[in-house]
């Protein structure tokens, strides 16, 4: 519909059809037409910082949808986890939806190497994505089954998105497996209550529509099932934080891994 305006053919090309929309046309189209055009601006604009950034379109993109993800989140706070574990982000694991953009993000910084677990089907991936896979720097895996790594492969595991989607009975499961994973600590995020409403797409591709549990809820079940947060690390992150006038849209715990 945005494009039917600015095909100079349909509007004054042809005598028969264009007459009749250009007599609809004298009434209404200016500003419409001038409606339309802004939005192709915008639209213009929109692609070319795009074609710059990476993730700037999609950032924009999800919350204009108002679907908060937590997996964005990630990359925006890789500054502030570096200045929080310092050597620990040179060796990465990221697990949650959307891990192949996280990990590409992750291996453009300097020193860093960065390994992916894609809970979910990943049929729409693009060939960036499809190349992490099929090095086996990102894995497609069933986080409800321990996963495919020695203990402490890895000083830090991040995982996003992906615990708002799994219940307690296999959240027993996998939270443990995360920490068995990591050497220096688990930092997990997870969205506000209320952030984002269960959708229909969710429940299709996630297996159920997500839960978002409160910081208390949290902060309980990590006393229930021995997990320990890293007060020392939640300290850092936040003072990091508010140096760099950096405020999380999403909930951030620092768990420590097991001795
Ligand atoms: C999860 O683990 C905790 C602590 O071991 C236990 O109290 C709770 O009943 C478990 N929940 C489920 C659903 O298995």
């Amino acid at each position: 519909m945005s494009r039917r305006p600015v095909n100079p053919s349909r509007r004054y090309g042809d005598a028969g059809g264009g007459a009749a929309l250009f007599s609809l046309s004298k009434s209404r189209s200016p500003p419409l037409l001038s409606i339309v055009l802004t939005v192709l601006g915008v639209l213009l604009i929109v692609a070319f910082f795009h074609s710059g950034s990476g993730s700037g379109l999609k950032n924009l993109v999800s919350r204009v949808e108002g679907d908060f993800s937590c997996t964005l989140e990630v990359l925006r706070a890789i500054p502030i986890l570096k200045k929080t574990y310092g050597g620990g982000i040179h060796k990465v694991l990221h697990v949650g939806p959307d891990s192949c953009s996280v990990v590409a993000n992750l291996l453009k910084e300097e020193e860093t190497e960065a390994w992916g677990v894609e809970p979910y089907d990943i049929e729409d991936a693009d060939a960036n994505c499809k190349r992490l896979v099929r090095n086996g720097i990102v894995r497609v895996a069933d986080i409800k089954f321990p996963l495919p790594y020695r203990p402490k492969s890895f000083p830090l595991v991040i995982v996003s998105d992906a615990l708002d989607y799994l219940s307690p009975r296999y959240l027993n499961k996998t939270l443990p497996d995360f920490a068995r994973v990591s050497a220096d600590g688990v930092v997990v995020f997870t969205g506000f209550p209320g952030q984002r409403k269960a959708k229909a797409a969710d429940v299709s591709k996630y297996g159920r529509a997500a839960k978002l549990r409160s910081s208390t809820w949290w902060s309980t079940y990590f006393v229930q099932t021995s997990l320990e947060e890293n007060e020392e690390a939640a300290k850092k992150f936040s003072g990091a934080a508010e140096k760099s006038s950096y405020t999380p849209n999403c909930q951030i715990f620092h768990l420590r891994s097991y001795r």
